[in-house]
């Protein structure tokens, strides 16, 4: 169309999460779409298959997979998901040196080509990616967002959902925190059509669902040997919806902490507003104590992290 700009999308990383990621956002016509991996002729390949899809599904708007950076040029989002997935019995933390330069050379490639582009990481484990793609790509730090939160919070959702035996829409929930083990799922703040989720169900049947949600990632690599990608791609297509149509969603997502939350230079799970200037404002909700203890010590886990990838060299 004439005259009209569309926004531009660039995909690092041509596994399942990406190449469903493109997916999603194709059929929601988002904008153009670069899929762009280190392996040649299977972005090439993903993104001709998914284009073909176009006269069916009735989407406008271009597919390219690509090996070359250049193509990248001028993108208004980039996602990077590249970097090895999680094989059985692996934590998202064992992936921290392989990932980080895979990490590290994606944002800086990608963001050398688009300057004014948002990023969002999806590689794991995802609060240090995150970091480090945050010091590579020198951007401020509402133009680095990890997605994390949208993805936990989808799994508790469901989890209650199908629990309490309600429409999956009614269910709202947050998880804050580093997107691992120890991630903190917020019973007081899950509702059912704003009804308190403790209203209609025991504690014990909470505390399963609580755990089954920490866990949720597993869970899924331990029945298919791979990790999860449906619901991943589809956690950060809603981020790239919120920021390509500025729609200012109030959603978990791993933000830079910098005083939040009384944590100071750490990426971690918060709610955010996510509109188009990315990170737009951090909500601070109020925690009893042991929410308060259960999010620091999540914390806690990212900066170790951190500082045994800094003791490793590879930072
Ligand atoms: C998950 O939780 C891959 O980290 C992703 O499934």
């Amino acid at each position: 169309m004439a005259g009209i700009k569309r926004k531009k999308i660039t995909i690092v990383g041509a596994g399942a999460t990406g190449a469903t990621t493109a997916h999603w956002c194709a059929a929601k016509e988002l904008g153009d779409i670069v899929l762009l991996d280190v392996v040649s002729g299977v972005p090439q390949g993903r993104a001709l298959d998914l284009l073909q899809s176009a006269p069916l599904e009735g989407f406008d708007c271009s597919v390219i997979g690509t090996n070359n950076y250049d193509d990248t040029a001028g993108s208004d989002v980039v996602v990077i998901t590249a970097g090895s997935p999680r094989k059985p019995g692996m934590s998202r933390d064992d992936l921290l040196n392989i990932n980080s330069n895979i990490v590290r050379t994606a944002a800086r490639e990608a963001l050398n080509r688009s300057p004014e582009a948002i990023l969002i990481v999806l590689t794991n484990p995802l609060d240090v990616m995150c970091w480090v793609a945050l010091r590579a790509s020198g951007l401020p730090k509402n133009r680095v967002v990890g997605q994390s939160g949208v993805l936990d919070s989808a799994r508790f959702r469901t989890f209650i959902a199908e629990e309490i035996g309600v429409s999956f829409e009614d269910v709202s929930a947050m998880v804050l925190g580093g997107h691992g083990d120890s991630m903190v799922p917020l019973v007081r703040y899950a509702h059912v059509g704003g009804v308190p989720v403790a209203q209609l169900l025991s504690r014990d049947r909470i505390e399963k669902l609580v755990e089954r949600t920490r866990f949720g990632g597993g869970e899924i690599v331990g029945l298919m040997g791979t990790s999860a990608y449906y619901a991943p791609a589809a956690a950060v297509t809603q981020m790239i919806e919120a920021i390509l149509r500025d729609k200012k969603r109030l959603i978990p997502c791993a933000a830079y902490l910098e005083g939040e939350y009384g944590q100071n230079g750490v990426f971690a799970g918060v709610p955010v507003i996510l509109g188009g200037n990315g990170v737009e404002r951090i909500i601070e909700l109020e925690l009893d104590a042991l929410e308060s203890e259960a999010f620091a010590a999540s914390c806690r886990d990212v900066r170790e992290n951190m500082a045994r990838l800094s003791g490793s060299g590879s930072e």
